[in-house]
């Protein structure tokens, strides 16, 4: 088992409040991982933090055995780290395939890696995107934004995904369709992935490790099969 990301008594603030402390991970490659709590306690702060647009104010970061605590978001883009921030930003005056094409970026300059468009397993992911490529992203339903979120975070080639509550506020037969693609991110393109979720159920159901964040601090940790969603709720509610 390799690990792909290490997090090791990770800080960050804004300003002089101290959002998390001590923040300690590590994920396996191919694996993934449901980071859940209640509202406010630090779970978009970790994942900008770990993506690099949030500062790091203390601790360590390793992606792939290199210390990216420094690097930029660009750099860690470029490294193999994939973002979809929680209420999407998808670019309102760009196109779909516009928004697609901004994906890219992440992969200037990368070795070994040709820059050949968008990739067609996106189009077979999101087989709606297909439909309303030409569209303003601004126009698209919270659901289609969802897919095309997730269809600009892959394009950049990510071997890291981190996805913030992707399913908050899109109706439950566009949930499916998301999760779906969520797994076959994970078993045909070997994505490993970090979600934020506040469905429990989804949670167990999707990944393997869990982690329960409080007041900026992981309380908890394990596996999913080894609890059940039930046990950990108590932590995670009001
Ligand atoms: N841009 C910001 N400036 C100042 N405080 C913020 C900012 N974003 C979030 N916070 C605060 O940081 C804490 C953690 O927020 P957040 O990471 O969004 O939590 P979660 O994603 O778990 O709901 C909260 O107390 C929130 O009010
Ligand atoms: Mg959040």
């Amino acid at each position: 088992m390799t690990t792909l990301l290490k997090l090791e008594k990770v800080a960050s603030a804004y300003g002089q409040s101290k959002v998390l402390w001590d923040v300690d991970m590590d994920i396996i490659q191919g694996s993934a991982i449901a980071l859940i709590g209640r509202n406010g306690v630090g779970k978009s702060t970790l994942l900008k933090t770990i993506v690099g647009v949030q500062k790091l104010t203390g601790g360590k970061i390793t992606f792939r055995d290199q210390d990216v605590s420094a690097a930029s978001a660009h750099g860690r883009a470029r490294a193999g780290i994939g973002f979809v921030p929680q209420g999407r930003h998808v670019f309102p005056h760009l196109t779909v395939m516009e928004n697609l094409t901004v994906g890219l970026a992440a992969l200037t300059g990368r070795k070994g890696l040709t820059q050949s468009g968008i990739a067609d397993h996106i189009f077979d992911l999101f087989p709606k995107l297909t439909q309303i490529r030409a569209r303003k992203a601004g126009l698209l339903s919270g659901g289609e934004q969802q897919q095309l979120a997730l269809g600009r975070a892959l394009a950049g080639q990510p071997s890291l995904l981190l996805l913030d509550e992707p399913t908050e506020g899109i109706q439950p037969s566009v949930v499916k369709q998301i999760e779906h693609a969520l797994r076959r991110i994970r078993t045909e393109l070997g994505v490993t992935i970090v979600i934020v979720e506040q469905y429990l159920d989804f949670a167990w159901s999707f990944a393997e490790h869990y982690y329960v964040m409080q007041r900026g601090q992981i309380v908890r940790n394990g596996n999913t099969k080894d609890e059940t969603a039930a046990e950990i709720a108590h932590l995670v509610n009001i």
